[in-house]
């Protein structure tokens, strides 16, 4: 019998006891799962950062920790963690990211907020938008869930560039990749999609230099980390016609407070750290499978690179 800590917010421990339950069952996992561990005996922690554990010292037999984040720029640099730290790969936390980039992506290219916000008697002729194979779309990060949001922006037609640390292929997509690759994926874009950790190697990627790259009238959509835009670039070039409108989902603060200038901005929406969320049923079934592996013999699966920082 092994012991699985759950350690996240409260509220988290209602949504996920149940399906974390049935899928130890299917995976025919023995293991007693609680909130409260004589740490000593834990051999999981299923982790959440807004959770209750920060120094790992005291679990002296822990095995690996169980992110249930796919970002764990919180986590990695935590000296106390000297075991093995996977990140959530879930395939419905990918699911809705994807369908939360494209919903913008789609936003921008249609022109939908003219018409939402401009119902104004005035019968604006001449504005259909052009088709997605002539607007170029860049993906900034090709993992999990930057390959499956280029592929499903190929799916729709759009001309997609993928911006990756490591050579890449993903079908229909032009990578790049390296330093060298960033300029190349963003030049002339119409919209910029970032979906990288947040790094010492990707902070401020999208700064004044970089946003010069894209297309006059161009758009970003960051549902990756706040940390990976400038946010003084990127107020300067929705101010100077540069970019036309951002949408962000993460922020350096989280709540935005109520004074930041991105609240008032009127080229800004700002929706609060919701693009995707990871999903019970299915992350169960991940943890599951790592903690089956960590039994085995089998390797763990999306085992974060401490020294890379995701
Ligand atoms: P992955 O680790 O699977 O992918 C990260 C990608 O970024 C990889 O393609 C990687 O390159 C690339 N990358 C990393 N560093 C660099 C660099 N220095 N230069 C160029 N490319 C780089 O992560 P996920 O796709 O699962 O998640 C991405 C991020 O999305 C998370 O870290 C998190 O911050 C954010 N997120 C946001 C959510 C939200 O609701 N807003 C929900 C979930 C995640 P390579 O492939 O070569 O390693
Ligand atoms: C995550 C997130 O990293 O929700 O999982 O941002």
């Amino acid at each position: 019998m092994i012991n699985v800590l759950f350690s996240a917010q409260p509220k988290s421990w209602a949504e996920y006891e149940a399906p974390l339950r049935a899928a130890f069952t299917k995976a025919g996992i023995d293991a007693q799962l609680g909130t409260e561990f004589d740490p000593a005996d834990v051999d999981y922690i299923v982790y959440a950062p807004s959770g209750p554990v920060s120094d790992f010292t005291p679990f002296t037999k822990l095995k690996a920790v169980l992110s249930l984040w796919a970002g764990v720029e919180t986590m990695v640099d935590n000296p106390t963690l000297k075991v093995p730290l996977c990140r959530m790969v879930d395939h419905g936390l990918t699911e809705s990211m994807v369908e939360w980039v494209t919903g913008h992506v789609l936003r921008y290219h249609l022109g939908m907020d003219k018409f939402l916000s401009g119902q104004d008697g005035v019968w604006r002729a001449g504005t259909a938008a052009p088709l997605a194979r002539d607007r170029k779309v860049c993906v900034l990060g090709l993992g999990a869930l930057g390959a499956a949001c280029a592929q499903a922006l190929v799916q729709l037609n759009f001309r997609v560039h993928g911006w990756a640390r490591s050579p890449k292929q993903v079908e229909g997509v032009t990578c790049h990749h390296g330093a060298d690759g960033l300029d190349a994926a963003l030049s002339d874009a119409d919209m910029v999609a970032l979906l990288l950790p947040d790094t010492p190697a990707t902070e401020n990627v999208l700064n004044a230099r970089s946003i010069a790259l894209m297309r006059r009238g161009s758009f970003v959509v960051n549902p990756g980390r706040g940390p990976l835009v400038d946010d003084d670039a990127l107020i300067a070039a929705l101010d100077s016609g540069q970019l036309a409108h951002a949408t962000l989902d993460v922020f350096r603060v989280e709540p935005l407070p109520e004074n930041h200038p991105f609240w008032a901005h009127p080229k800004v929406t700002v929706t609060p750290h919701i693009a995707a969320e990871t999903k019970a049923t299915t992350a169960s079934e991940v943890i599951a499978e790592n903690i089956r592996r960590g039994e085995g013999d089998e390797p763990l699966l999306h085992v974060v690179d401490r020294a890379a920082g995701y």
